[in-house]
């Protein structure tokens, strides 16, 4: 059992309740670690999530499929089924995906999940081009940057948007520079929410 708080944070969208264990440290395996150096990150609450969840809460999604990669505790994913998109959420944590089935239905939102790697896709491209794919954060390893280079483009297509919120680490750096040589174009703004959090705006060319 998770000794777990609950926090609420006030979106353009309404108020948002989010539970997540009180101390996500605790959570540390050295069995996870071996497992793909499997950390509980999920258990935190990202500054770029806060300010990924402000960017979706601002737009009409009305019925617009959205995908969040890598969504932890899912705020970003509980704005974007209040603005009105149908939303799946996924991570590879068993625990992170329960986490946001939990705070989807706490806040009483439609928010489907799936356990989903992005090594092991499919389940996530049967379903594509989704309209929007969201993710915050997900950019702190050079893996992750290789991952998501090579899986974004097949999530979406022309129409289709990619919004990627990040506090400016290294390795999104390097993905930044390499999307942006490649097939996307690249827009991106500093967050009103925090001025370390740029939010990414990606389509193909
Ligand atoms: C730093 S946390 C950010 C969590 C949340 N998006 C936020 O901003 O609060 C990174 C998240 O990405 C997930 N993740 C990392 N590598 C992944 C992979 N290969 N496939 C799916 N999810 C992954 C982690 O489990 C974790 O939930």
């Amino acid at each position: 059992m998770i000794d777990s708080i609950e926090e609420r944070i006030a979106l353009p969208v309404g108020e948002v309740a989010l539970t997540r264990p009180r101390d996500a440290e605790a959570l540390l395996s050295e069995e996870g670690f071996e497992n793909e150096e499997f950390l509980p990150y999920w258990a935190e609450l990202w500054t770029s999530a806060v300010a990924l969840a402000h960017d979706v809460a601002r737009r009409s999604l009305r019925g617009a499929g959205v995908l969040e990669l890598g969504c932890g505790l899912g705020l970003p994913s509980i704005a974007a089924a209040l603005a009105g998109g149908r939303v799946l959420a996924t991570d590879w944590s068993a625990d992170a995906v329960r986490a946001v089935a939990a705070n989807a239905a706490l806040n009483e939102v439609a928010v489907e999940t799936a356990r989903v790697s992005w090594r092991e896709p499919d389940a996530i491209l049967e379903r594509a081009p989704w309209r929007y794919v969201i993710a915050s954060d997900v950019l702190y390893e050079p893996r992750n940057a290789e991952q998501l280079l090579e899986l974004l483009p097949r999530l979406v297509d022309r129409k289709g948007r990619v919004l990627i919120a990040d506090p400016g680490r290294r390795p999104a750096e390097e993905f930044l520079a390499r999307a942006c040589a490649g097939r996307w174009h690249v827009r991106s703004t500093t967050s009103s929410r925090s001025p370390r959090v740029q939010v990414h705006r990606l389509r193909l060319r």
